[in-house]
């Protein structure tokens, strides 16, 4: 069985992350998205409410399971026996931080890691979730960029 995990921060989940979700669960047999509890960060969402958006978002995916993890990424991978990680790639600005995270996983890993890249659609390439946020708290179009339930939350969050 192919198994996958998408890692990342989702706070909180976009189109952009959808779109990769959606077509990654189509290659791989079981996708796991796992969002990084990581308070450091001073996440919007809380590690619970990240996880509920996706369980939502991804409701008619069959076989998409959402977890999270704290720590390293390989430990959670070793743990769960995987061994792929996919990721978005938006534009060449990405490509350097998520070369150099792949390749930190595969060394760590002894080899035991891969990362899969999926090019983010086009109409996501500008998305991001900071920028999401920042429009959201001035009180900005938000429609085309998270499913609506999201802007709900966004709204409430914000204000
Ligand atoms: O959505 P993000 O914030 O771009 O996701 C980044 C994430 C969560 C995938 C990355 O920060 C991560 O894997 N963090 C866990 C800590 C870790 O394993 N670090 C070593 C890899 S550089």
């Amino acid at each position: 069985m192919k198994r996958a995990v998408y890692p990342g921060s989702f706070d909180p989940m976009t189109l952009g992350h959808l779109d990769i979700i959606r077509r990654a669960s189509e290659m791989f047999d079981e996708l796991i998205v796992a969002v990084l509890n990581n308070n450091a960060k001073s996440p919007l969402f809380s590690v619970e409410e990240r996880v509920k958006i996706l369980q939502e978002a991804t409701s008619d995916i069959p076989n998409i399971r959402i977890d999270s993890f704290s720590g390293l990424l390989i430990d959670y991978m070793k743990k769960n026996d995987l061994h792929v990680a996919v990721r978005g790639l938006r534009a060449i600005t990405d490509f350097e931080y998520e070369l150099q995270m792949a390749q930190t996983n595969a060394e760590l890993s002894g080899g035991a890691v891969d990362t899969v890249f999926l090019v983010t659609g086009l109409e996501y390439s500008y998305l991001s979730s900071s920028t999401v946020k920042e429009i959201a708290a001035f009180g900005g179009d938000i429609s085309k960029m998270v499913p609506d339930f999201v802007g709900k939350l966004l709204t409430e969050k914000l204000g």
